[in-house]
């Protein structure tokens, strides 16, 4: 029998538990948007393993459900911002355009993206090159933010033509600079004003970039920045017994209650600590504590060497130590001082390790002088791992 909580294996609903909050007030920013009226969209947040992309691209389905041209992004630690909006935007015109006659809106689009590739040094596209004279004076003003706006409302404006509308997700929003973010906002504002059907929902870590003035304002006034947590354990309890149940098999009720004790209903442990006790249960058709107690070293052991060790990849002996000091303090948060002072440092002495770890989203800082993980029991991991 197929193990249903192996990844990819469940059809969204399981792995869905508990957000249907959000996947309703996302349903309905959509509808508005498509009739002209305005609405929020959402940029989430939380820990790792937390949800996020998943919801995310359930998002995705939702506006491609309306009939939305949905296209994808993920931010990385180094890759050119301006670059991967271009890329959105191409992506999002040709599949406007695909199998019709180019209208004249179409045709402006294109050639507004063409001024925005020329004036930011972007490789232009093949398709593009095919004779799309350039609109000047339309996102070719070196400013990001109006740069930004003039690409946004062209592709709104054609979706509008079009009877349709367009959605993009970008995931890791963390990896953003403070200036790229901002422009992404104030962009976005200034398009929003013409009720076009055009959205950009996000997610990212709780360090995600801290805006100020009138991005920070916009930013308000464009969406609603819900935190994704863990699964209270009715939840959890649901997304473990849900796949099993889809396939004819129990949980006893211990054996539940244990995982979602040991792993304080954080989806992506959840997961694992289910696919370990199912490969391990004998079934044929439940799944026992005995089973559980039986999974859980094969589960830890799997977190270890791939979610909890991926983090720590391509860190340095001084992002280590600073982690260690870290853990060895218990879970977070805690006060920078107090980590420093563990290794026998100043707070300005480990300060570039401490920046260091937060750029790369393995620690982010709930508020000024504290210190937390971005990972959920990465202290337990930390400890395990240097013991
Ligand atoms: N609400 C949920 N219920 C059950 N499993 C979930 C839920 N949300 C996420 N998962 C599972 O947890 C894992 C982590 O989800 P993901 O979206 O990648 O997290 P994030 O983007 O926050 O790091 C995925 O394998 C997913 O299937
Ligand atoms: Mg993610």
């Amino acid at each position: 029998m197929r193990n249903p909580y192996s990844p990819g294996a469940g059809s969204p609903p399981p792995a869905l538990v508990g957000r249907d909050s959000h996947l309703d007030a996302f349903d309905i920013a959509v509808q508005r948007l498509g009739i002209g009226r305005a609405a929020k969209s959402q940029m989430l947040t939380g820990l790792r393993g937390v949800g996020k992309t998943v919801l995310l691209r359930e998002f995705g389905r939702t506006a491609e459900s309306h009939g939305w041209t949905h296209v994808p992004t993920e931010a990385t630690e180094d890759q050119r911002f301006v670059e991967s909006m271009a890329a959105l935007v191409r992506k999002a015109l040709l599949r406007l355009s695909a199998g019709r006659r180019a209208t004249e809106r179409a045709r402006r689009a294109l050639g507004i993206l063409r001024s925005f590739l020329v004036r930011w040094n972007l490789p232009d596209g093949g398709e593009l090159a095919l004779g799309f004279d350039s609109v000047p004076g339309f996102a070719d003003s070196g400013a990001l933010d109006d740069d930004l706006a003039g690409l946004f409302a062209a592709l709104g404006g054609l979706a509008r033509e079009r009877h349709t509308g367009v959605l993009f997700t970008v995931d890791e929003v963390q990896y953003l600079s403070r200036d790229e973010l901002s422009a992404l906002i104030v962009g976005l504002h200034r398009v929003s004003q013409d009720q076009l059907p055009f959205m950009i929902a996000g997610a990212g870590l709780p360090s995600l970039p801290a805006l100020a003035g009138e991005a920070k304002s916009y930013a308000e006034r464009l969406f609603s920045f819900p935190v994704i947590d863990s699964l209270p354990s009715g939840e959890a309890s649901e997304a473990l017994s849900a796949p099993a149940a889809e396939e004819g098999v129990d949980w006893q009720h211990d054996a539940l209650a244990r995982i979602v004790n040991l792993t304080d209903g954080y989806p992506y442990f959840l997961q694992e600590f289910g696919k370990q006790a199912w490969d391990v249960a004998d079934g044929p058709d439940q799944i026992t504590i005995t089973d559980v107690e039986a999974a859980i070293p094969v589960a830890v052991h799997e977190l270890d060497s791939g979610f909890f060790r991926a983090r720590i990849g391509r860190t340095t002996n001084n992002e280590r130590a600073y982690l260690a000091a870290m853990a060895s303090l218990g879970p977070g948060p805690h006060g920078s001082g107090k980590v420093a002072a563990a290794i026998g440092k100043t707070t300005t002495q480990v300060g570039p390790h401490r920046d260091a770890l937060i750029k790369r989203g393995l620690c982010y800082s709930p508020r000024h002088g504290i210190i937390d993980f971005t990972v959920p029991m990465f202290d337990e991991f930390i400890r395990r791992w240097t013991a």
